[in-house]
């Protein structure tokens, strides 16, 4: 049985007060209601450490949105794994479409720090996903396979790694993919990780689903044989919203 998880990607919204307040109340949320899924957030790097301190009895994982692929070194503007495994960090989002497109990030980087993550500690949430264009073209599957198939180069044990299947048109848009849409990807996404980490590592992988996922739609989504949760923009904001996201997934 693959415990579901759900993570609160806020991207670069909120200060560190304002990140506090909304990081207090879901941990007043998830300590005392009865969670049974995991659940993360992950504020911008400057708020990580104080909200990591808010949320630390309730059991929420501190989670960073992107790492640097080196340790240390000269390197202005990055931030290490080390570094955030230091400032408390469970888990790391890599390779998140925004980064591909804005911050021209490769699959070969993806891997890079994929692996740096993984060695210092981390667990890691690696995301994939088509462009519409791509999906209009037929090509979902392979876009996919091949992002896969490069994101985990040269790693073996996949035991601290989740993937985050994001169609790069459902996400921020109010369009998400219908549950048979998304289910079909997540099994084509756990094909082909027991194509080359094993049967056995790929039924205990788990795989969320993002983009524009909403408490009206959450429930739906959640109940696919290969969705194991979700990854949460826009709605990871409000309380209200994320809370009953959490809930949806148990
Ligand atoms: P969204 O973002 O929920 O706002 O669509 C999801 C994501 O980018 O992780």
């Amino acid at each position: 049985m693959r415990r579901k998880i759900v993570v609160g990607n806020w991207k670069m919204n909120n200060t560190i007060a304002e990140s506090v307040e909304l990081a207090t109340a879901i941990a007043e949320k998830v300590g005392n209601d009865g969670v049974t899924c995991e659940v993360g957030i992950a504020p911008t790097f400057p708020a990580l450490h104080e909200v990591g301190k808010v949320i630390e009895w309730s059991g929420i994982a501190l989670t960073a949105q992107n790492c640097h692929y080196e340790n240390d070194g000269a390197f202005t503007g990055e931030v290490s794994a080390r570094m955030l495994a230091a400032a408390g960090c469970r888990y790391v989002i890599l390779g998140h479409s925004e980064r591909r497109q804005y911050f021209g990030e490769t699959s070969r980087i993806v891997n890079l720090k994929v692996r740096k993550a993984l060695a210092e500690g981390l667990k890691v949430i690696m995301c994939v996903g088509e462009t519409l264009e791509q999906r209009e073209n037929g090509v979902t599957e392979a876009v996919i396979t091949e992002q896969v198939k490069e994101g985990l180069a040269e790693v073996s044990d996949i035991t601290n790694l989740v993937i985050a299947y994001e169609p790069v048109w459902a996400i921020g848009t109010g369009k998400t993919a219908t549950s048979e849409q998304a289910q079909e990807v997540h099994a084509s996404i756990r094909a082909t990780v027991a194509g080359i980490c094993g049967e056995q590592a790929a039924s205990h992988l788990r795989i969320q689903y993002g983009g524009s996922v909403k408490a009206s739609n959450a429930q739906e989504i959640f109940s696919m044989p290969d969705i194991d949760g979700g990854l949460i923009g826009g709605a990871s904001l409000k309380v209200e919203d994320f809370m009953a996201i959490v809930n949806a997934a148990g």
